[in-house]
């Protein structure tokens, strides 16, 4: 006999990023040479002092049950770090540590999203919005982000999606440094946005987890927008700011009464994140806070590692033939159009789209990337530049021949 799942488990899916990994790493199995551009994390180890943070937490015995919420002093480090780097100014109760900032937007939409509000997500976006808003029981409008336009939301693009809602658009979600594009809005850009779900009576999710991978320009944390703090729930977490993504540490701040429902949700869900993965994180926003010299070293060559990959993957992936993208003020995504090799017979088939030509340069060229049409845009790649020069110059090379 086969049970048969839910609907909803049979609407959802698996996530698209995590299956291409997935299929590469069977690959590997198998003693093929992969050189992954799919990646969704950076290539560094979780520096030193933080990890010996969490091995104290073992042995200290710091290993039972937390309050739901996150210690008192994950919880005091969470609000120190968004009145230093954002001017964000949130009560004890008003912030909330999760199992990643994945966890944490889950709760936030569920405490957000009744049956068949409208939630605005700009496409392309990364591919759990979508789905947890599903689960909540929201409907998605998508508006559509145009590579002319620096994949950036519009005022016109917001109004005109708000309209698709039909009176019942409630929310919109917001990535900046975004993924998978790398777009950064500059305060101004924001502000229009602010006026907008002002106007419309909105709340918004502020998806933040890239905001120490800001190249060019400035941060801008969106609750900070005139009138924003109130409709506003910043996420955010220590995955990509200090390479810590298998910790599964991430936070939020936001109006009490949402951030409480947060919690009570979370309460019946995961409960409190892990008790040793909220030790190092405490250890990590400390020891930034306090400018520990290390630390701040570790991260700075983390960084100037970053830009370094950028420039090599925008120079590369911009020189291959019919390739068009826009340059990632953020984040370590290029993604890149390549619709114009569709049509094209490549090792003997047919490219259609995104996910043949990703399964062709997987195949052939053994270089893993993500098709675009996981986020939501057929048309383009989403090239992860998380890994080494030398890695990345191998799969670039790899491209290039594979499409010649
Ligand atoms: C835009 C975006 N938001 C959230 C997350 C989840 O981060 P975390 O590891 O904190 O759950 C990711 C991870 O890839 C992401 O790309």
């Amino acid at each position: 006999m086969t049970l048969r799942v839910s609907r909803l488990a049979q609407r959802v899916g698996h996530s698209g990023t995590m299956a291409v990994d997935d299929r590469m790493q069977a690959l590997r199995g198998l003693g093929h040479d992969i050189v992954s551009l799919g990646a969704g994390q950076l290539d560094f180890d979780t520096p030193a002092p933080i990890g010996e943070a969490g091995a104290r937490a073992i042995t200290s015995g710091q290993t039972r049950y937390t309050p739901v919420a996150g210690t008192a002093g994950l919880r005091a480090a969470v609000r120190s770090k968004f009145e230093r780097d954002n001017r964000l100014l949130y009560a004890e109760d008003e912030v909330i540590v999760g199992a990643g900032a994945k966890n944490v937007i889950f709760h936030a939409l569920l405490a957000l999203v009744d049956p068949e509000d409208v939630v605005i997500v700009p496409v392309p976006c990364w591919p759990s919005y979508p789905p947890m808003v599903a689960i909540a029981g929201g409907r998605v409008v998508g508006a559509r982000l145009d590579a002319r336009r620096g994949y950036k939301l519009t005022v016109e693009g917001l109004v005109s999606a708000v309209a698709e809602g039909r009176g019942r658009t409630r929310g919109l979600i917001l990535n900046s440094p975004h993924n998978p594009t790398g777009a950064v809005y500059s305060a101004e850009e924001y502000a229009r946005i602010a006026e907008v779900v002002e106007g419309e009576n909105l709340w918004a999710i502020s998806d933040e987890i890239y905001e120490h991978l800001t190249y060019d320009g400035a941060f801008t944390s969106f609750a900070t927008l005139p009138k924003m703090r109130e409709r506003v729930v910043t996420a955010n977490g220590v995955s990509k700011a200090f390479a810590m993504t298998g910790w599964r540490l991430g936070y939020a701040g936001g109006p009490r009464a949402v951030v409480r429902a947060m919690e009570a949700l979370q309460s019946h869900t995961s409960g409190n994140p892990s008790s040793i993965s909220q030790a190092a994180a405490e250890a990590a926003l400390r020891l930034s806070l306090d400018g520990d010299p290390a630390l701040a070293e570790t991260r700075r060559a983390m960084f100037q590692a970053m830009l370094q990959r950028r420039e090599l993957a925008c120079r590369e992936l911009a020189s291959l033939p019919d390739v068009h993208l826009v340059r990632p003020a953020g984040a370590f995504y290029v993604f890149a159009d390549f619709s114009r090799h569709f049509g094209r017979e490549l090792s003997g088939k047919k490219i259609q789209g995104s996910t043949d030509l990703a399964e062709h340069l997987l195949e052939h060229a053994g270089v893993a990337t993500v098709p675009g049409v996981v986020f939501g845009d057929d048309r383009c790649l989403r090239v992860s530049f998380a890994t080494s020069t030398e890695e990345l110059s191998v799969a670039l090379q790899r491209i290039r021949k594979a499409l010649s």
